[in-house]
C-alpha cells in the first residue's frame, strides 16, 4: 500500500474515534461474526453498545459481547436495572449510528412495519440516528417477494444496506444471503462517518478554488473569453472535498456538474471572480487558482450593441487585477497553488511566475489546441520553494489527486518547521 493510501486509511479509521455506535445482533447463525465486528469498531476508537434480540442469544452469549464492547449488553425493554442506567430513549438519543449485523429476515420485516415490541425495534423507532443493516439469511428467504418488499421500503426510508454477499451459506447451499465480513462492515461504517462528518488529510481546512474562463463584456451581446472548460479546477475542487476540506468553487461560465459537497459561486468577469474570491478567502487557508482569468478587459463596456457602421473598429483594453497576487499580498498565511498557462519555455516561465506572484506552489502546463484546454487529460510541471516535479500525462482527476497529495505534504512540512521554530524560541 502506498504511503498516501495508508494515510487515507488511517484518516478513514480516525473518523470512528469516539463515535457512538449501537451494534444490534439478531437471530442468525452469522451472529458468530458480531464479536469480531464489535472488536474492529472498538479497536478503531468507537464507543460501542451492543443490543441483542432474544433470538440472537440462542446463537451467542451476551457475556462475550459485553466483554468486547466494555458495556453491559442490552437485550430487554423491561430490564429495570438497565433502564435505570441509561433508559432506552436515552440510548436511542446516544446513538449516532445503529448497525444491525446480522439482520435476519424477521428483523427486516419488523423494521419495515414499524413494530415496537422489543428493545431493538423500539430503539429504531425512537432514534434519529442513521440505520445500517447487514442482512444474513437463506438465499430463498432473501429472494422472497415479502423480503424484497421489506427491503424496498427500508431503502426508501434511507436505511443503508451492506450486502448480503453471495457465497456459501450455513445450510451448505450457495447464493445471496451471506453476511458481509466484519472488516468490510467496519470500513463502510468508517466511510459513512467520513462522508457525513468530514475527515481526510484536509479535514478542517477551507479551500477556495477558481475554475473556468471569465467573460469580459464588450457590449450586451459580445465578450472576450478563452478556451478554458473548467475541468482542471472542478477536478481539484472534487479532490479537495474528497480529502475532507470545505470547498468553495468560484467558477466562470462552464457546463460542468458541481462536485458533490462543494459550494459553487458562479461568476462572469474577472472583476466578479476577484470579488467572490476575496470574500471567500477571508475564511480559508488554501487557495487554488485554476481559472483562466482574463488579463485584459475592454476599457469600456458599451451599454448598447455596437453598430456595424465602420470598416475597422478598435477596442481599448485595460489590465484586470491579478487575483492570486492579491490573495498572496493580503493573506500571506494562505497556502496558494497557482497555474501557469504557457505556450513556450514551460519550465523557466513557470518558475518565474511562482516567484513573481509569490505563490507557495505552481503547476505549469502547455496550452493550445493540442494541450490542456478543454481536454480530459493534462501534464504538469510543479514547482515549490525547494522542489520541482513533472507529472506526466494523466486524467485531470488523477492529476488533481496528486496535487492535493503534494499540498498535504507541503502543509505537513510547514507545520513541522513552525513547530521546530517555536520550540527553538522556548
Ligand atoms: O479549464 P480547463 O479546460 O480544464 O484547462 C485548464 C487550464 C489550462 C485553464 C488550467 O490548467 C490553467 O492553466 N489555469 C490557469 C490559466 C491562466 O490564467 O494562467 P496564467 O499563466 O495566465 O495565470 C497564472 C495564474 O494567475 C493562474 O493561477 C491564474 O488563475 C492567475 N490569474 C491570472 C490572471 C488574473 N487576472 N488573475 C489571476 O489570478
Amino acid at each position: 500500500m502506498s504511503a498516501w493510501a495508508e494515510l487515507w486509511v488511517q484518516c478513514r479509521m480516525q473518523t470512528l474515534s469516539q463515535r457512538h455506535i449501537i451494534v444490534a445482533v439478531t437471530g442468525s447463525i452469522a451472529a458468530y461474526k458480531a464479536p469480531v465486528l464489535v472488536r474492529r469498531l472498538v479497536e478503531a476508537g468507537a464507543d460501542v453498545q451492543v443490543v441483542m434480540t432474544e433470538a440472537a442469544k440462542r446463537f451467542i452469549t451476551p457475556m462475550t459481547l459485553s466483554a468486547i464492547s466494555g458495556h453491559p449488553v442490552r437485550h430487554s425493554l423491561w430490564d429495570e436495572d438497565a433502564e435505570l442506567n441509561m433508559g432506552h430513549i436515552e440510548l436511542a438519543r446516544w446513538a449516532e449510528l445503529i448497525v444491525i449485523a446480522p439482520a435476519s429476515a424477521d428483523t427486516l420485516a419488523r423494521l419495515a412495519h414499524g413494530r415496537a415490541d422489543d428493545l431493538l425495534s423500539t430503539l429504531c423507532l425512537a432514534t434519529t440516528a442513521e440505520l445500517m443493516v447487514a442482512p444474513a439469511m437463506n438465499h430463498v428467504m432473501w429472494a422472497h417477494p415479502a423480503t424484497r418488499d421489506n427491503v424496498a421500503r427500508l431503502v426508501e426510508r434511507g436505511v443503508k444496506f451492506v450486502g448480503p454477499d453471495n457465497g456459501a451459506l450455513a445450510e451448505r447451499e450457495t447464493g445471496a444471503g451471506r453476511m458481509v465480513e466484519p472488516e468490510a462492515i467496519r470500513d463502510v461504517v468508517a466511510e459513512f462517518f467520513a462522508e457525513t462528518r468530514g475527515s481526510g488529510p484536509l479535514a478542517g481546512h477551507r479551500v477556495v478554488v477558481t475554475a473556468g474562463p471569465t467573460r469580459e463584456s464588450i457590449d450586451p451581446v459580445r465578450f472576450i473569453t478563452n478556451h478554458s472548460s473548467g475541468r482542471m479546477g472542478y477536478a481539484l475542487a472534487a479532490a479537495c472535498r474528497a480529502a475532507g476540506a470545505q470547498v468553495t468553487l468560484v467558477s466562470g461560465p462552464t457546463s460542468l456538474a458541481v462536485p458533490t459537497g462543494v459550494t459553487r459561486v458562479g461568476v462572469q468577469s474577472a472583476a466578479d471572480m476577484r470579488a467572490a474570491v476575496m470574500s471567500a478567502v477571508a475564511d480559508a487557508d488554501l487557495f487554488i487558482g485554476a481559472a483562466a482569468v482574463a488579463d485584459y478587459r475592454p476599457a469600456q463596456s458599451a451599454a448598447d450593441k455596437i453598430k456595424k457602421t465602420a470598416e475597422d473598429a478598435q477596442l481599448t483594453l485595460t489590465r484586470t487585477r491579478d487575483i492570486i497576487a492579491d490573495v498572496t499580498a493580503e493573506y500571506p498565511g494562505v497556502f496558494t497553488l497557482g497555474f501557469a498557462a504557457e505556450t513556450t519555455d514551460l519550465e523557466n516561465a513557470t518558475r518565474a511566475k511562482r516567484e513573481r506572484k509569490k505563490l507557495s506552489m505552481i503547476a505549469g502546463n502547455l496550452v493550445g489546441p493540442e494541450h490542456a484546454f478543454g481536454r480530459d487529460d493534462n501534464s504538469l510541471f510543479v514547482v515549490w520553494e525547494d522542489g520541482e516535479r513533472h507529472l506526466p500525462q494523466d486524467s485531470k482527476q488523477a492529476l488533481a489527486r496528486t496535487l492535493v497529495e503534494m499540498i498535504v505534504e507541503r502543509l505537513a512540512d510547514e507545520r513541522a518547521t513552525s513547530n521546530t521554530d517555536s520550540q527553538e524560541q522556548i
